[in-house]
Formats: structure tokens, C-alpha cells, sequence
């Protein structure tokens, strides 16, 4: 099984393999959106049907829903849930404070209500997510289709006094069509290359009537597991400051990769 998967997919495989770790019985988990969460959840799954785990999960997105409910997870509303234990999902871009950029799957708004509605959010990635500086993905916001050309100006105004190296704003499209969010809203991407001051850029943004959420999330990532092929992880947890390398043993193919339905 472990042959059959590129490099990238182990390592997001084994990414997600480590996150299932947080998990225990009892849970209410927050399913992100994603490849690197779709192979989380494929993990809960397998865990909830083999091992008996039983956990509730809240997804972000109709795409994650559909996959939890398909594997045997038991999915619930946030609003049923009230409070999550943890969420873990995928990221864009991460840096050392561990601030990221998501939305690269169109699912940020979701996935910021359900990360910040949790004790605790793990990101799972592969080594290619880790960046010095944030930017150069460009950074996803979401628009509400009323009026969406005047925001997309105030969009562009703003940027004119932020620190940033670009500053073109494209709609993200479906085809021929506009890509519209599980919200119902537009997409923007914002293409700034270097994003100087994460904090001063997501404020301004949210100050834009038509705009509901951008894709930064800042001081709401408390654990990074990033999956290598080789299978190494590394588990940076800013919370107990500490740092810690796993070793998945890939002779043992058959364990760690038994049963996945990928
Ligand atoms: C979706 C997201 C994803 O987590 C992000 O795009 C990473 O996706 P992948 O794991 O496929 O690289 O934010 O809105």
C-alpha cells in the first residue's frame, strides 16, 4: 500500500496518522477540509469502525461531510456540539508563530468558525506548507455576492497601505463560473507575495462590509504535525513549547496503511 502512494501523500498520510493521537474516545472533533484532513478523517474512520472509537464530527465542509459519514463517523452540527475538544485540518501555508493562510479549498469561513469554537487546532501538512514569510499562496477571502465589484475595490484600496509585495485581487472561478463557498459566497484571491504584518492585513480586511472572513488565522493554531515520505513527523506544539520527531517504521507497511480506502 505504502509503494502505491506518491511521496506527498505518504506524507500527509502519516501527518494525519500522528494527529489521530489527539483524539479519544468521547470527542467532539472538528473535520477540516482538504486532501491532508480527508486522509484524517479516512484514519478516524477506520478507528471508529475497527477499534470501536466513538467520536462526533463536526465537518467544514459538504465535501468533508459526506467523506465522515461515508467511513462511519457520526456527524453532527457546531451548533449540536457547542464546544469542540479539537479540530485538525489541513493549511496553505504555515510560518513559526504558526499562522496560517487556508482556503485553498474554499473552506476558511467554515473552518475558522469551527478551529476557533475548539479547545485546541492541529494543522497536518506536508514540509512543502512550512514558509519564512507568508504570501506567496495567495490569500483566500470570502465575498458576499451582493455588491462584490464595489468590495472587490475596497479590497484593492486597502491593500494600497498594507505591507505587502503584491497587490492583484482575482475572483476564483469554476470553470466559466464563479466558484461559490458552502456559504453561498465568491471567492477573491489575493496575490501579495509577502504578507509583512499578518495581524494589521486580517484586521483591515475584516473591516469591509461585503467581506466576511479572510484566510489568515492567527493565535489559532496550537500544534503543527508535519508528515515527511521518508517517514518522519515532526510535532511542533507552541502551547508546551516543545518539539518532537516521530519515526513511522514504513517496513510495516501493512499496519500502518492496512484497510485505507483511498
Ligand atoms: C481548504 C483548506 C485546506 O486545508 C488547504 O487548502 C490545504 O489543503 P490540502 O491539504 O489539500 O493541501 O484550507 O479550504
Amino acid at each position: 500500500m505504502a509503494s502505491e502512494l506518491s511521496p506527498i501523500d505518504r506524507a500527509k498520510f502519516l501527518a494525519a496518522k500522528q494527529a489521530t493521537e489527539y483524539v479519544e474516545t468521547g470527542m467532539k472533533v472538528g473535520l477540516g477540509t482538504g486532501s491532508t484532513a480527508a486522509w484524517l478523517v479516512q484514519c478516524l474512520g477506520e478507528m471508529v469502525r475497527e477499534e470501536g472509537l466513538k467520536i462526533k464530527g463536526v465537518p467544514t465542509s459538504t465535501r468533508t461531510a459526506q467523506l465522515a459519514r461515508k467511513v462511519g463517523i457520526e456527524v453532527i452540527t457546531l451548533d449540536e456540539a457547542k464546544w469542540l475538544d479539537v479540530t485538525i485540518d489541513g493549511t496553505d501555508e504555515y510560518d513559526s508563530d504558526l499562522t496560517l493562510i487556508k482556503g485553498g479549498g474554499g473552506a476558511h469561513l467554515q473552518e475558522k468558525v469551527v478551529a476557533t469554537a475548539s479547545d485546541r487546532m492541529i494543522v497536518i501538512a506536508d514540509a512543502s506548507k512550512k514558509v519564512d514569510t507568508l504570501g506567496a499562496f495567495p490569500l483566500p477571502v470570502e465575498v458576499i455576492p451582493f455588491g462584490a465589484k464595489i468590495t472587490k475595490k475596497l479590497i484593492e484600496e486597502t491593500l494600497i497601505n498594507m505591507d505587502v509585495l503584491g497587490r492583484e485581487v482575482t475572483q476564483r472561478m469554476n470553470g466559466d463560473v464563479p466558484f461559490v463557498s458552502d456559504e453561498g459566497n465568491f471567492i477573491f484571491d489575493l496575490h501579495l507575495k509577502r504578507i509583512g504584518n499578518p495581524q494589521q492585513l486580517s484586521l483591515a480586511l475584516n473591516q469591509i462590509p461585503g467581506l466576511v472572513e479572510n484566510g489568515l488565522f492567527i493565535d489559532i493554531c496550537d500544534v503543527v504535525i508535519v508528515g515527511h515520505a521518508d517517514g518522519r513527523v515532526d510535532v511542533r506544539d507552541i502551547d508546551k513549547d516543545s518539539d518532537e520527531v516521530v519515526r513511522f517504521d514504513l517496513r510495516d507497511d501493512d499496519n500502518i496503511f492496512a484497510d485505507l480506502d483511498d
